[in-house]
């Protein structure tokens, strides 16, 4: 099972994409989770549709290929970071041609802020909803962005490990729910 990670912030210490880096350890031997690269993408201009990018074809064949799709995304402003948003719309076109439809999806985020991206995980819900990507609704994760939740070696601390297990566990019934 190919999972496709898009992550929302193109930090150079993303939380976010650290705790992507994490959460996959926690996933069965038959799940293999692949970072998808989206700040190489131009800005999304409707006019190129009939001649797109490379970097965006690249994008549009990692998703394509992959079984399933998992978010973990940075809240800006408390919407989704432009960054990510660039990326949904170019796999999104051209018109009937979205790489994203039917994918099965998980949303993750994390924030420095106390309601861990809640606002720009509801935001990315209403686009997924729109892309017909079938979203896991339960259990959300609202990480918030503190010391200890990762160990020294990169892995989920011990206080959230349990409650990230369950996610974890809960995706992987959900990809596999979707996907037959
Ligand atoms: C933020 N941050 C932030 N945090 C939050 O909880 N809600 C918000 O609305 C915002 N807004 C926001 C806007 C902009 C432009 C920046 C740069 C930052 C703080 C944000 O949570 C913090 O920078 C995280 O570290 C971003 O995630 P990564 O890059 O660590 O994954």
């Amino acid at each position: 099972m190919k999972i496709a990670v898009v992550v929302g912030s193109l930090r150079k210490d993303s939380f976010n994409r650290k705790l992507a880096n994490a959460i996959v350890r926690l996933a069965p031997p038959e799940f293999s989770f692949k970072q998808v690269e989206i700040g190489d993408l131009p800005l999304y201009n409707q006019d190129d549709d009939a001649n797109q990018a490379e970097s965006v074809k690249r994008l549009k064949r990692e998703i394509t290929s992959s079984q399933g799709l998992l978010f973990v995304t940075a809240e800006y402003n408390r919407s989704i970071p432009g960054v990510l948003k660039n990326a949904i719309d170019h796999a999104s076109r051209p018109y009937g041609q979205s790489a994203w439809a039917g994918k099965p999806a998980g949303v993750l985020g994390a924030s420095i802020g106390a309601i861990g991206t809640a606002m720009a995980q509801q935001h990315l819900r209403n686009v997924l909803a729109y892309l017909n990507v079938p979203t896991l609704g339960q259990p959300e994760a609202f990480i918030h962005a503190k010391d200890g939740l990762f160990d020294e070696n990169g892995n989920i601390g011990a206080d959230s490990k349990k409650f990230l297990q369950n996610w974890m566990d809960q995706y992987v019934a959900w990809v596999k729910k979707h996907v037959g």
